[in-house]
């Protein structure tokens, strides 16, 4: 036996489990858009990932997450109970013409110093800042934009075409360009539309975004350019790609791109030597503060096209570029006291309530301890000096307590406790095995969860009642006129008028909004009545299969599983809500006001042209996207399916069909149809 195997044995051990805890964080981050790391433990992970591997070359394997970048690439949904679903993805995957690479960075400034100083003499860098987005490919042909694809995993990623279409700053034709080139870039969710969306997220009760990436990440991969639209991404182009380019320069090239009409930032400047590109750094280590966008360091490339091929590339990375990420800004502070906070579904948050502290230009008092377990495994309590963060996260975290173990007179005992019972109502709270959070189960008597349910209920995805906002809803409550949903449709002019601070107008506009309440759809009425995880696409696929809800308070848990989305958890509670007299209550109440508890004919099919036919959509169209042929397919009976089997009745070509799905077509002798004949099928022509 090797005499040094003792030693190397826990090595060899680490490095494979760096490995796998790596392998984790990437699929966390860039397709549950879910970071657990923060950027810099990913990669210090990543640094001593490399180092072992360079120890112990026998234990390379070339699927370690060193030598490939992190996947986005969307993974089929799981089978539907039926089975037919299997493998339905909601974008193409397309192999990218070059691939995706990844950025080597470093977070010290001597590192960067020393990087440029080991380029050849006299070569110039190009610096840029470095957007913390998410990277696109757009590909042009014959000046037409006919691909947008993520990053995937580097060698293919999703074609997410339509969405990329609703940013205003990409062009969709261009004028005077090569044939065929590529351009590629990063697309981001400016600050003031992060902070517009999680405002609105947060009045709805929604999973808030941690930061604009993930914000970004989340808007470009739904399945509804609309409200793609509606958030307003952005993006800034900083590379082009192609055979027969203009240029001999990166610099050139992004000039050139931005005669072409591209968004390129203005920030580029071209640095002769280290001091220059330090300066560089300096500079906008702050100024980045006041861009409208987030960024998270800055980019150096060499400049000239020739000396960037002599340099090369590593499995993952340019060796002609690199990175430098700015440090995330951290202070310790005082946790004076801990809160619990009652949201709409009774879940309770512990609030770290900090003395006030001064964090990246803001002040910050208050940061979420999420539940029970995250107070533990950091081990703090009101009397620790603790850290707070503010990196990529722009909601304050808190990392840690100081550090060594405190030994402050004001730390609280040794156990920490969290609460039993409610700190509003004062229920027995209860932990659903499996669940992280503590629960207050008193939803029609504990008052945040009655306010919640009201609240959620006039919301605008939901009854879209105007003029009964969450100040209203809370006078009207404390006041006893407003107990649940129902009472809505109870009130009266002469109830809302002599309220305080309730105008006769305002009076009014309510009273008109909650008359219109009455025509909203079924699908969204049973959204409105927050049963537990039933959300708004739930809800509208609840509503399709039951189109009444008589015939949905019929339904087992076993016949609601048969519904695509709907799990074992969702049927249960579903069935469980109908099994409370309160709310059944509330229902004939809602019945009697003239809610809309029936589907409309014109929400099934239309036609039956399609009826009984699979159809797969492949490639991009010109005369409708594809979300709207999705939606033609449906209305005319028939089913979209993402990939193609013998099973498969037709399928729908645009241009560029993907060629694996083309070689599969062919190889089943599936039919292929064109957009316009389609269209001529349909009798849309
Ligand atoms: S150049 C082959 N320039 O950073 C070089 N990337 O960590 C390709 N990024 O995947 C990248 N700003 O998404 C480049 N000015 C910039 C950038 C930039 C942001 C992103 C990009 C890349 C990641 C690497």
């Amino acid at each position: 036996m090797d005499l040094f195997s003792d030693i190397e044995e826990p090595e060899r051990e680490e490095l494979r489990a760096l490995r796998k805890e790596l392998e984790e964080a990437n699929y966390k981050y860039y397709v549950l858009n879910q970071p657990t790391l923060s950027d810099r433990d990913f990669d210090e992970k990543m640094h001593r990932l490399q180092e072992l591997e360079a120890q112990y070359p026998d234990m390379f394997d070339p699927k370690s997450p060193t030598q490939h970048v992190g996947s986005d690439l969307e993974k089929p949904h799981p089978a539907s109970p039926q089975g037919e679903e299997k493998g339905r993805k909601a974008f193409e995957t397309v192999k990218h013409k070059y691939p995706m690479l990844s950025l080597a960075n470093s977070y010290s400034r001597e590192e960067i110093e020393d990087w440029v100083r080991k380029l050849p003499a006299g070569v110039e860098i190009v610096c840029e800042l470095k957007y913390d987005g998410l990277s696109i490919s757009l590909w042009y042909e014959n000046g037409k934009l006919v691909r947008a694809l993520t990053r995937g995993d580097g060698q293919q990623g999703d074609d997410v075409i339509d969405n990329i279409k609703t940013i205003p700053s990409i062009p969709r034709y261009v004028v005077g360009t090569p044939s065929n080139f590529e351009m590629r870039g990063e697309v981001l969710l400016p600050w003031e539309r992060f902070e517009a969306l999680n405002k609105e997220r947060e009045e709805q009760e929604e999973p808030l975004f941690a930061n604009p990436r993930n914000a970004a990440s989340g808007t470009l991969k739904l399945q509804d350019p609309k409200e793609v639209a509606r958030r307003g991404l952005e993006a800034y182009l900083y590379y082009m790609l192609g055979e027969d380019l203009p240029g001999t320069t990166h610099y050139e090239r992004l000039n050139t791109a931005r005669e072409w009409g591209f968004h390129i930032s203005d920030a580029i400047k071209v640095c002769k030597n280290v001091d220059e590109v330090m300066a560089y750094i300096a500079y906008w280590d702050t100024e980045r503060k006041n861009l409208p966008v987030a960024t998270d360091g800055i980019v150096l490339k060499v400049n000239n096209l020739a000396q960037q091929q002599e340099l090369g590339y590593t499995a993952k990375t340019p060796r002609w570029a690199i990175a430098y990420k700015f440090p995330a800004e951290k202070q310790l502070t005082l946790l004076r006291e801990i809160t619990y906070q009652v949201g709409r579904t009774g879940v309770v948050t512990p609030v770290a309530n900090l003395e006030p502290v001064q964090l990246s230009g803001t002040i910050v008092q208050r940061a979420t301890l999420h539940n029970e377990d995250f107070i533990r495994s950091l081990d703090i309590r009101p009397g620790d000096r603790v850290w707070v963060e503010k990196g990529g996260e722009i909601i304050p975290k808190i990392t840690g307590r100081e550090n060594p173990t405190p030994t402050l007179p004001s730390r609280e005992g040794e156990g920490f406790a969290f609460p039993t019972v409610c700190p509003e109502c004062g229920a027995k709270l209860v932990r659903v095995e499996g669940e992280a959070a503590w629960r207050c189960p008193n939803e029609a008597g504990c008052p945040p969860q009655q306010k919640g349910k009201i609240e959620h209920f006039v919301s605008r995805k939901a009854m879209n009642i105007d003029g009964l906002g969450e100040e209203t809803i809370d006078l009207l409550f404390r006041k006893g006129l407003l107990n649940d949903i129902a009472d809505i449709y109870s009130l009266r002019a002469e109830d809302l008028a002599v309220q305080e601070r309730l105008g006769d107008k305002s009076a009014q506009n309510m009273l008109a909004g909650i008359e219109a309440s009455k025509q909203v759809p079924w699908a969204r009425v049973l959204f409105a009545l927050g049963i537990r995880m039933v959300g708004e696409t739930t809800a509208k696929k609840i509503a399709k299969r039951y189109t009444s809800i008589d015939s949905l308070r019929q339904a087992t848990t076993e016949q609601l599983c048969a519904i695509d989305d709907v799990g074992p958890q969702i049927a249960e509670n579903i069935v469980e809500y109908f099994s409370d007299s309160r709310n059944i209550d509330i229902l004939n109440r809602l019945q009697q006001a003239g809610l809309r508890f029936k589907g409309e004919a014109d929400e099934g099919p239309q036609s039956d042209k399609l009826a009984g036919m699979s159809i797969v959509i492949s490639g991009t169209f010109s005369h409708h996207s594809r979300d709207e042929y999705k939606t033609m397919i449906e209305q005319n009976g028939g089913k979209n399916v993402g990939s193609v089997s013998k099973k498969t009745s037709f399928i729908l070509v645009g241009d560029n069909m993907g060629p694996e799905k083309r070689k599969k077509a062919e190889e089943l002798g599936v039919k292929m149809i064109s957009e316009d004949e389609f269209l001529e099928m349909i009798n849309e022509n």
